[in-house]
């Protein structure tokens, strides 16, 4: 039987999400590919353990994870079933909807009709009472937002989430999304954007609403996917993400620009003493409004070396300018 490490608060640092009581591990984990249904199952579950043997208490899923859809969550629950149960209290999981899930028209967007259905059915795949963040997984450009924040008004009240969040939400939306919460009673708390060196959209506004609401930021795609590692720098590796086929916006992403700009990175990394991946990480955590980066490593291999970002978070100015320098460059 699974007995997890007991020196696992020892070296994991935890950051406090906004204003509120709840604390982040500064890394989690996430679902969103290596965990589904076309994965080996004893694979995702050794990471898993290994996470949570290290400190890692949040795990980051959503409906559609996979593949196939639901996969994802489903894992989770196995791993819940056959190891983690007894440590439920000292784990946060979180899920999500808003992109296609099933067919139909209340398989997909932000009516209250689609999450509170959605939120029912994660939470039997992962073998849960409740989750501890229900995100609105991107805005809908079509249901009043009243609706959907409603939704999520309900889920909390009826215990089915803690706590609410919204991800993919620009600025305005977040501002918005917040002020129509704070009348129902509800403090939306957490926003999951997409941020690293090379998708710094967050800085242009967004992380100031977060900062004003009381908000904290769970990062996505820190490693811009792989691409913030060494493994495309001779190509396409095989059993990559890009090999796989499932590398998100591939053709604007692994451009030969960037793949250069990843070398310099590289080259301050390696004089910095980590890696490549330790430094793209440390650096999204060097702003106070990011709470914690989601890892999507696809086994403990990975994990291991991108929690070793936190044995050098600090960076000089000089590195700080270095390393703006070489983003710019065309
Ligand atoms: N809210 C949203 O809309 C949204 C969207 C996307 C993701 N997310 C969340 O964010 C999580 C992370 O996203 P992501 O998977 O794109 O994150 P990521 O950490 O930027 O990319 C993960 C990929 O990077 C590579 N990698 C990670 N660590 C490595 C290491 N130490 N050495 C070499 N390669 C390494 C692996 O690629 P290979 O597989 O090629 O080895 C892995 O599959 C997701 O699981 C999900 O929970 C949310």
């Amino acid at each position: 039987m699974y007995q997890a490490d007991n020196a696992r608060y020892e070296t994991m640092k935890y950051r406090r999400c906004g204003k509120s009581g709840l604390l982040f591990p500064v890394i989690s984990l996430g679902f969103w590919q290596n965990f589904g249904g076309i994965n080996e199952f004893e694979t995702c579950r050794e990471t898993v353990r290994k996470a949570f043997d290290n400190g890692i208490t949040h795990f980051d899923l959503a409906n559609n994870y996979g593949p196939p859809y639901g996969s994802g969550e489903e894992t989770f629950g196995r791993i819940m079933e056959k190891d983690l149960r007894p440590y439920r209290d000292e784990m946060l999981i979180s899920s999500k909807a808003g992109y296609d899930m099933w067919p139909g028209p209340y398989g997909n967007w932000g009516s209250k009709k689609y999450l509170t259905a959605s939120l029912d059915q994660s939470l039997k795949r992962m073998k849960l009472d409740y989750v501890d963040i229900f995100y609105h997984h991107r805005p809908d450009p079509e249901t009043p937002m009243e609706e959907t924040m409603d939704a999520l008004a309900q889920i909390v009240r009826q215990g089915k989430a803690l706590y609410v969040g919204v991800s993919n939400y620009s600025a305005q939306e977040t501002k918005r999304a917040s002020a129509i919460l704070k009348e129902m009673g509800v403090h939306l708390l957490v926003h999951q954007p997409s941020y690293s060196m090379f998708d710094r959209w967050v800085e242009d506004g967004l992380y100031d609403v977060l900062k004003e609401e009381g908000m904290g930021a769970v990062c996505f795609s820190p490693l811009a996917q792989g691409l913030l590692t060494k493994k495309y720098f001779d190509g396409i590796t095989v059993g990559s993400r890009a090999a796989r086929g499932t590398f998100h916006r591939q053709d604007s992403l692994i451009t030969e620009e960037n793949i250069e700009k990843a070398k310099k990175l590289n080259e301050l990394a390696e004089e910095r003493g980590q890696a490549l991946s330790q430094m793209a990480l440390a650096w999204i955590m060097a702003r106070e409004e990011s709470v914690s980066v989601i890892s999507g490593a696809r086994n403990w291999e990975q994990l291991r070396e991108n929690i070793g970002f936190m044995e050098k978070m600090d960076f000089t100015e000089d590195e700080r300018k270095r390393i703006d320098e070489i983003l710019k460059q065309a």
